[in-house]
């Protein structure tokens, strides 16, 4: 069993769960006279507040039913077992009022009719339902109603039936053609009852709806024909070139042209045939297409060309180094205007740069298009082998990066100088790397009671030159005889000379 979720807790306690856990343990093994707190009722709720976690054996806990709710107060007692006693069925839910059936339509309760249920309404057919078509049991103060009234049915009307030419409809009213009225024609008749008409298609109509909303009439109006006759053509933007009659007869041709913007497909010629037919089909006016937009950096067909028939193509393509984004190819519509929308051209773009420098970085630009430049930079230390940029260059219809990513090489210096009567920190065979530092120290010679001073920096850093080559940041130091205060210098630098002389002789 899941531990009941306070949703809102009668006795709050902000140890809990835990508490819960500890309580629980502890009536398992104590058997303790109390009980834990109580828990919550979708129902009921508790008339006094309180802190506490646990009640001793014997509390009483005074409930009232929630609104929507209805039942006598209550109380629920902690048991010796440390259980409290049942609330069930203290509360019953509140019933909302009998709902009534609109006119002319249903009501449909779901469940019941009681607080928080649902009830729909419907609407018979050929009415079609204004207002809510569902309502909701919910509190309202101390008691209970629908959230909704109860919904209007309408019933559905269809507008006038269409008028023919020698022809009229009949039905019972000639104004008000509610769901389902049916009308019926019929062709005038000559003087003494004569027929001179036929009807052609369906005589009655009735009034329906596809969609429970709006009324329409079942059929198209019938027409009443003159047998063997034909009624005057009708192409729209079209004009008769031949002789215009109120009718024609059978066999009789009539030939058309459009009117000027307008270009024809179909016969241009057609013939009477029985029953008010013509022969071959109608032929139809379309309007011409003006030409196509121009696209930039784009070409197309066809330029010579100032007006264009329905179905006509045109094709679009693009300069050298722009893409084409759209459609290659629009058609001239019959109304006039081309689809799909004219293409656009657009500047290649050379796919996203993969490659990685190691020691050093890639500076990506804003955009890819052909031009952009990606650029190499080595981090300190390192020296760019290779090209220090790549670019989007067009490469017959592709668009490449023209070059591959570099290699960044480590920076050395060469050894660093001997000096005469001195020594620096280097040892033999070590390699000097930027940033490396050696430290100059001059010999002693006390064998020949001389010493010597460092002029210049003791301490010199492997660094580079502006073409990255590995240099020193300063000149080797040099050591100097030191001469003591009050000594005779001649004789000094005598000994000093001996002295180097001998060295020198060593070497
Ligand atoms: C509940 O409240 C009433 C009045 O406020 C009080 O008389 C009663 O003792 C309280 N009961 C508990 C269990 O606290
Ligand atoms: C009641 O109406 C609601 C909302 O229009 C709809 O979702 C539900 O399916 C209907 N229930 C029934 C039983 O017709
Ligand atoms: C031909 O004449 C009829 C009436 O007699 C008229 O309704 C129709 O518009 C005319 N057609 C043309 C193409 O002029
Ligand atoms: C790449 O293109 C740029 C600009 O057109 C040019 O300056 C550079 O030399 C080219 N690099 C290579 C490796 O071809
Ligand atoms: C230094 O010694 C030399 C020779 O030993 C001598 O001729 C010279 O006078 C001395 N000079 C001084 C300043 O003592």
């Amino acid at each position: 069993m899941a531990p009941p979720v306070l949703l809102e807790r009668p006795f709050p306690s902000r140890r809990f769960p835990g508490l819960l856990l500890a309580a629980l343990v502890l009536r398992l093994f104590s058997f303790s006279d109390q009980c834990n707190a109580p828990e919550w009722l979708p129902f009921a709720r508790p008339t006094n507040l309180t802190d506490a976690s646990e009640f001793p054996v014997g509390t009483h806990l005074k409930y009232e039913c929630r609104p929507g709710y209805y039942g006598r107060p209550f109380s629920i007692i902690c048991l010796k077992n440390s259980v409290w006693t049942s609330a069930k069925d203290k509360c019953t839910r509140k019933s909302c009022h009998n709902p009534k059936d609109p006119v002319n339509g249903m009501v449909h309760v779901i469940k019941d009719i009681q607080f928080e249920s649902q009830i729909n309404y419907s609407c018979n057919k050929g009415y079609r339902l204004i207002g809510s078509s569902s309502a909701t049991c919910i509190i309202s103060g101390n008691t209970v109603i629908w959230d909704n009234e109860t919904p209007i049915c309408e019933i559905i009307s269809c507008g006038l039936p269409p008028t023919i030419a020698n022809g009229d409809f009949f039905s019972t009213s000639r104004e008000y053609f509610p769901y389902g009225s049916v009308v019926t024609y019929r062709c005038n008749l000559g003087s003494g009852g004569k027929k001179l008409f036929e009807l052609l298609g369906e005589a009655s109509i009735y009034c329906t709806s596809k969609d429970d909303q709006v009324g329409i009439w079942s059929d198209p109006a019938p027409q009443c024909i003159i047998p063997n006759k034909c009624m005057p053509p009708n192409v729209e933007n079209g004009i008769l070139v031949s002789v215009n009659r109120s009718l024609f007869s059978l066999n009789e041709v009539v030939e058309f042209r459009c009117q000027p913007g307008f270009v024809m497909t179909g016969p241009h010629r057609v013939q009477c045939q029985a029953l008010n037919k013509w022969k071959p089909e109608l032929p139809s006016c379309s309007r011409v297409c003006q030409p196509p937009p121009d696209v930039l950096h784009g070409e197309r067909t066809q330029r010579d060309k100032d007006n264009f028939w329905p179905g006509q193509e045109v094709l679009y393509s693009c300069e050298p180094g722009y893409d084409l984004r759209g459609a290659a190819s629009l058609h001239c519509t019959p109304q006039g205007d081309w689809s799909p929308a004219a293409p656009r051209c657009e500047v290649k773009s050379c796919d996203d740069f993969l490659g990685q420098l190691l020691n050093g970085h890639v500076l990506f630009p804003l955009n890819l298009q052909l031009g952009a430049k990606v650029d190499f930079v080595c981090d300190e230390g390192f020296r760019l082998k290779g090209s220090s940029a790549s670019y989007c260059v067009l490469a017959g219809m592709e668009s490449l990066w023209n070059s591959s990513v570099p290699v960044c090489e480590q920076i050395f210096c060469p050894s660093p100088p001997v000096i005469p009567n001195g020594r620096h920190t280097g040892k033999p065979l070590e390699v000097f790397p930027f940033g490396k530092a050696v430290t100059y120290t001059c010999d002693p010679h006390p064998d020949r009671g001389m010493t010597f001073n460092l002029i210049g920096e003791s301490t010199i850093r492997c660094t580079s030159d502006p073409q990255g080559n590995g240099v020193w940041s300063s000149p080797a130091p040099c050591c100097e005889l030191s001469v003591p205060a009050g000594a005779n210098d001649t004789l000094i630098v005598g000994k000093f000379y001996e002295g180097f002389a001998e060295e020198f002789w060593h070497l």
